[in-house]
């Protein structure tokens, strides 16, 4: 009995899973991570402290913050031949196979954290992939850019290191602007876990076969790049840019949408889960307007989604499939006025969804009952046939 729930004595594991992490209500628009609800989480905590939160299970005291801002802050270097990795790519590799490649070889570099039920190993490759996703995220953005890889600067926060290693160049100071670092923290807590989603049952999945957490998120990542989850926000930026093109014809777009022309959604639109609004889409809106006004957005491409938004809230097809914003329709346009190119937004998500997805496989590493136990199939093939020899088909 969580509080929650009672589960039969008899429960058994058959394709779904518990979790005490992040509850979701899709009618409601509820989401809460350890029982906190997201707005307050929004409101009042910091990425760094909202993953301790569902890594451990508890808001941590001061003290125990500091510890572990600390302990992260002198992780965030990547071994040197790792760095290298980077020139093998090329100039216009995607970054999420960039992202999901070098997490994925950190097993390699860092062997000393891999064994999923040393507690010590667990806790040093927990702290090394929260630290070193943000150099490796930006490293992936430089690569991309044809700009020289910064090294990380310790004595910066999380979220500011990252912005520096990203937009920052070795011959001038960069100059830490308070207001993107606060907009990027609340979209990193935004993101930073979402119960059974795509990649994060992609992480469990791997990770219960005693995969380590490295390869575990490395195979998250790449389910998260998929276009129908996480690649969703840089898919809602071509979408709007489309519409724009077309001299802003809503009209048009919404009926292609309808008519279900092969390859047309309304992209960060629709939820597995909420069909309601969802609740990081609404927080993501309230503050849109005063964040693209702080770092000067394309207020065009904002105008052009509240439109969409509007006509499609207000149209029988959206309503009667219970379509509403998911946190991809907004998001975008902020990463976008951050300065990041829209391939890097998916990149964004990744960062955010890290703490999600290591509580999540440390969960069900240490508690099998929450294991996604291996899914079944109903079988729709041919009955018992005999072998036919080449010559004789
Ligand atoms: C994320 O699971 C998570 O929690 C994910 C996530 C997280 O934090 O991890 O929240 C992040 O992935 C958000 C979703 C981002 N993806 C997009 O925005 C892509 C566009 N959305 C759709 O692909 C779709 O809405 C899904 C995949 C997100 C959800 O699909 P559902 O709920 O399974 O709905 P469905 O595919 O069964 O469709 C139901 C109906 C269909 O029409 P009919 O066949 O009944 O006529 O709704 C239509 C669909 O065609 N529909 C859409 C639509 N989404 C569903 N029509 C137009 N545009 C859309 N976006």
């Amino acid at each position: 009995t969580t509080g929650m729930v009672t589960l039969d004595p008899g429960y058994t594991n058959t394709g779904s899973t518990t979790s005490a992490i992040t509850y979701i209500d899709g009618d409601a628009g509820i989401l809460r991570y350890r029982g906190y609800p997201i707005e307050q989480l929004a409101e009042s905590s910091s990425f760094l402290e909202v993953s301790y939160l569902l890594i451990y299970g508890e808001l941590p005291t001061a003290e125990q913050l500091d510890a572990w801002v600390s302990r992260i802050s002198r992780h965030t270097l990547l071994h040197e031949d790792l760095k290298r990795f980077f020139d093998g790519f090329p100039r216009d590799a995607h970054p999420m196979p960039v992202l999901s490649s070098a997490v994925s070889a950190l097993s390699t570099f860092y062997q000393d954290s891999l064994d999923p039920f040393v507690a010590e190993q667990v806790e040093l490759s927990t702290v090394r992939l929260l630290a070193k996703l943000p150099t490796i995220a930006a490293y992936s953005h430089r690569k991309t850019m044809g700009q020289p890889l910064l090294y990380p600067d310790n004595s910066l926060g999380l979220v500011e290191n990252f912005l520096r290693m990203s937009f920052g160049f070795p011959v001038e100071p960069y100059e830490i602007d308070p207001k993107l670092v606060k907009a990027l923290d609340l979209l990193l807590i935004l993101h930073a876990d979402h119960e059974q989603n795509c990649s994060t049952s992609t992480v469990r999945l791997v990770g219960s076969a005693h995969a380590n957490l490295f390869v575990s998120v490395a195979a998250g990542i790449n389910a998260l790049f998929g276009p129908l989850h996480g690649g969703a926000n840089e898919a809602v930026l071509q979408m709007l840019g489309g519409i724009r093109d077309s001299g802003g014809d809503i009209a048009t777009f919404v009926r292609r949408v309808k008519d279900k022309e092969p390859g047309v959604k309304l992209m960060g639109f629709g939820h597995r889960v909420y069909k309601n609004y969802d609740p990081r889409a609404a927080i993501v809106k309230r503050t849109a307007d005063s964040i693209l006004a702080d770092l000067g957005g394309d207020d065009q491409l904002l105008d052009l989604a509240k439109q969409l938004e509007e006509v499609a809230l207000s149209d029988d097809y959206f309503i009667e499939r219970k379509l509403y914003p998911n946190v991809d329709f907004y998001t975008g346009l902020i990463y976008k006025a951050m300065g990041f190119p829209s391939r890097m937004f998916t990149v964004l998500f990744a960062l955010g969804r890290l703490p999600g997805w290591i509580a999540q496989w440390r969960e069900m590493i240490n508690d099998p009952a929450t294991k996604i136990g291996r899914p079944r199939q109903v079988y729709t093939g041919h009955g018992e046939r005999a072998f036919v020899p080449v010559g004789e088909r």
